[in-house]
């Protein structure tokens, strides 16, 4: 899917995300497509309107510094209206992609309502599990100052709370199937941990 205000709101996305020297290592543009591309595919067997899915996707970690995780959320959702009316979305889309954005932490109590929404959810926590995950959680941890230990630790809760909360079959299916990975390589880390 690339209509032309997507791949201006993608350009915008990636050259903003470009000069922000505070974003967090984990939530640059990589993190901002893979879930986007992720996003797509889960709306190809679940529907819902796959550009507005794609635009919340590149959008709803836009304002996430390393330091300040607590409602990056709605700071997402509120600057994401200047890059969607730049690139030519209308209010009531913006108002669409905003409600998105804002259920898309598991940080935040604020339960996914539309299917678009579970989308996003499911697709963003994906990314959290896998190869690219792991490496992702050791960035961030390493910006805030934690342990090799600390981190693993805080991967797992974040596993696990992630784990709980997903909404689509497809998303289960994929993210069990990448935890045996992941499963593997932490107790492979907390073994040599524990050597010492
Ligand atoms: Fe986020
Ligand atoms: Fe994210």
């Amino acid at each position: 899917m690339k209509t032309e205000r997507l791949q201006k709101l993608e350009n915008l996305v990636k050259e903003y995300l470009k000069s922000k020297n505070q974003q967090s290592p984990a939530h640059r543009f990589d993190h901002a497509k893979r879930v986007m591309i992720r996003a797509l595919h889960l709306a190809e067997a679940y529907g819902g309107d796959k550009e507005l899915v794609a635009a919340a996707a590149l959008l709803h970690d836009v304002e996430e510094t390393y330091d300040a995780k607590d409602g990056h959320a709605e700071r997402s959702a509120q600057k994401a209206e200047e890059f969607l009316r730049e690139a030519g979305f209308n209010q009531l889309e913006t108002e669409k992609i905003k409600e998105l954005i804002k259920s898309h932490s598991s940080e935040d109590d604020v339960d996914a309502q539309s299917i678009e929404a579970k989308i996003l959810f499911d697709a963003d926590k994906l990314d959290g599990i896998g190869a690219i995950g792991i490496a992702r959680v050791f960035m961030y941890a390493g910006k805030l100052g934690m342990g090799v230990g600390e981190a693993v630790e805080w991967y797992r809760s974040k596993i696990e709370k992630a784990r709980k909360r997903l909404y689509t079959e497809e998303a289960r299916k994929i993210a069990e199937e990448n935890l045996k990975f992941v499963e593997w390589f932490l107790k492979e880390l907390e073994g040599e941990l524990d050597e010492i």
